[in-house]
């Protein structure tokens, strides 16, 4: 509801930062808090740009267990949405310790200041990683939660797991929002994605390309059982995902929630394999882009994409963007990077 407070982490980040521009578009005040680990501060200012609001920013880690502390006492919160956790696969492999830090013990010390403090509502970024290979497509939210390839994809059914206990004892409600491959920019070009390093996911990988950093991109197997042979996923315009942040805090907010947590595909229903994206890519943008075929990527699922209709019926949201808008838009905020 307008006018409550709430508290964004990760409110610097890629999702993040287009949750706050529509959290501001709808009334809400905004506090974020942000580690700055992976992000930008000037994001800061992109946001201000889009809404003419600045949200307040507080510079912190939530592994500062007192500082975290002190900042519930200092601040009334309505709500939560929780971004703040690393996100790279390949890297939680090699350091399983650092993600469990980032994304669990963080987890739990913000849940313990929600609770002691009385902050009513969470929404929790997961991943459709949680759902593995799911034996039928595309994927509703009854689909089982396998084991998880990587200590990433632990983090998000950990965290999951973490937050439904607490919820069966305490007041806390909150939703998961399991996110399919969120791709794509702000129209204004001012917030996008701005990954560190070389990118692992496909289209930061796809832009760089295009524009000349990287060499050529490699198409992981084109061996799969899909109709082109390359692998499947879901892929979802940022802001889109963005929109389905305020429609799931906006329910818990009214008390519409059916039980105290809750979980939703957030995708938009349609899977596109990886020479589709290449396909499109090229097409829309008017630019040609050099890939060679490798091997598979170990670790990857071979198609993974997304039923809506829980989403769609529950949170009264649907993606409005497709493929062709986030590829675009994707295109244009790396024509703006330096
Ligand atoms: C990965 C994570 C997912 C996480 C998401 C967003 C796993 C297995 N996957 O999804 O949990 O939420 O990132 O950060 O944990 N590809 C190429 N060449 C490249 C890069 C990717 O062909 O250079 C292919 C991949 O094999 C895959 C598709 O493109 O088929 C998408 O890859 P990516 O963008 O990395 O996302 P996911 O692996 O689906």
């Amino acid at each position: 509801m307008k006018g409550n407070k709430i508290l964004v982490t990760g409110g610097l980040g890629f999702i993040g930062s287009h949750t706050v521009v529509e959290l501001q578009k709808e009334g809400y005040e905004v506090i974020i808090i942000d580690d700055l680990s992976n992000t930008r501060i000037e994001v800061l200012d992109g946001i201000t740009k889009i809404t003419n609001i600045r949200p307040e920013f507080v510079k912190l880690d939530l592994k500062e267990k007192e500082a975290v502390a002190s900042f519930f006492k200092e601040h009334k919160i309505d709500g939560v949405i929780h971004f703040a956790a690393s996100k790279a696969v390949g890297e939680s492999v090699e350091n399983p310790i650092k993600y469990y830090e980032n994304n669990i013990a963080t987890l739990v010390y913000l849940l313990k200041n929600m609770a002691d403090n009385n902050v009513p509502h969470l929404i929790f970024s997961s991943s459709c990683t949680v759902y593995g290979q799911a034996d039928e497509l595309p994927i509703t939210e009854n689909a089982p939660v396998k084991r998880a390839e990587s200590p990433y994809g632990n983090t998000k059914q950990i965290g999951e797991e973490i937050i439904h206990d607490l919820t069966k004892v305490n007041d806390i409600t909150a939703i998961a929002l399991r996110y399919f491959n969120p791709i794509g920019a702000h129209d204004s070009v001012l917030i996008g994605e701005l990954p560190l390093g070389v990118p692992q996911n496909l289209i930061p990988y796809v832009t760089q390309t295009a524009a000349g950093l990287r060499e050529e991109l490699s198409v992981f197997g084109d061996d799969y059982l899909t109709p082109d042979g390359t692998a499947v996923r879901d892929y979802i315009h940022v802001v889109d995902l963005a929109k389905a942040h305020i429609c799931a805090l906006q329910r818990l907010l009214e008390g519409k929630n059916k039980t105290k947590m809750e979980y939703f595909n957030v995708g938009t229903g349609t899977g596109s394999s990886v020479l589709d994206v290449i396909n499109v890519f090229q097409k829309v943008n008017d630019i040609a882009l050099k890939y060679k075929i490798v091997d598979r990527r170990e670790g990857d699922v071979t198609s993974a994409y997304a039923n809506t209709k829980l989403a769609n019926e529950e949170l009264g949201w649907k993606a409005e963007f497709g493929l062709e808008e986030a590829l675009r838009s994707a295109w244009q905020w790396q024509l703006k990077q330096v």
